[in-house]
């Protein structure tokens, strides 16, 4: 099962989602694998500080920032149940190899008063890779929310009946998360009783719901 974190928007939380979610589902004998394909390397670089830190390894992180990314990933794959490929910004070879290797895409986006959550281009490159792939599934994902904002209550309404559909879970903007990425960690590493733990839980669990 691979599942792409993809939005042409940089700053979304693409890659903090991706290392969330492997963390949430990585297990002994459910290995998780996670495909940094940014050219910026922010997974990477937070396996790195990581190890740096001497914290156990729950998931491996590898790079793999090619347009032929969804013909190398069979092999690189291994007998991983799951693999989360974090996507580029803008770079559309990229994201369209993304596409063709995905099973599911998850696409995260940030409430706003305007209708940015909708990235166009986005949207254009699934549309182009559900031609050729008609079982491929995808999500909005809403992330960085302020509970009981206009904002938020909007951007559901304007999503209530989208397609792709939103995902009912989402994630708060809380400080933790960028000091997990800040420090190679997790939030429930950080605080594993607390709201942004539970945000991920119950994220990685409706998500498991989708997948076959
Ligand atoms: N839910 C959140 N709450 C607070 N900060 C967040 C949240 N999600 C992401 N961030 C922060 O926003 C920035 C961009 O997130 P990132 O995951 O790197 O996005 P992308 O990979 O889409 O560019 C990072 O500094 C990250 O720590
Ligand atoms: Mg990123």
């Amino acid at each position: 099962m691979i599942v792409a974190l993809l939005n042409q928007k940089g700053g979304v939380g693409k890659t903090t989602l991706a290392l969330h979610l492997a963390g949430a589902w990585a297990s002994a004998d459910a290995p998780v694998l996670v495909v940094d394909a940014d050219p910026q390397g922010s997974a990477l670089d937070w396996a790195e500080q990581r190890t740096r830190e001497g914290h156990a390894r729950r998931f491996g992180v590898i790079g793999l920032a090619r347009e032929t990314l969804h013909r190398e990933l069979p092999a690189l794959a291994g007998d991983h149940a799951l693999v989360l490929i974090d996507g580029p910004p803008r770079v559309t070879g990229l994201a369209r190899s993304a596409l063709l290797a995905a099973d599911l895409v998850l696409i995260p986006v940030q409430p706003s008063p305007l209708d940015g959550w909708a990235s166009a281009e986005m949207l254009r490159l699934l549309g182009e890779a559900q031609l050729y792939r008609p079982d491929l599934a995808a999500r909005f994902l809403l992330n960085r929310c302020a509970t009981g904002s206009n904002t938020l209550r909007e951007t559901r309404s304007a999503l209530a009946s989208s397609d792709p559909p939103v995902l009912k879970a989402q994630v708060g903007q809380r400080v933790i998360f960028a000091q997990a990425m800040r420090s190679g960690q997790l939030v429930d590493e950080l605080a594993g009783a607390g709201p942004g733990a539970r945000e991920i839980a119950a994220l990685a669990s409706e998500i498991a719901g989708l997948i076959p």
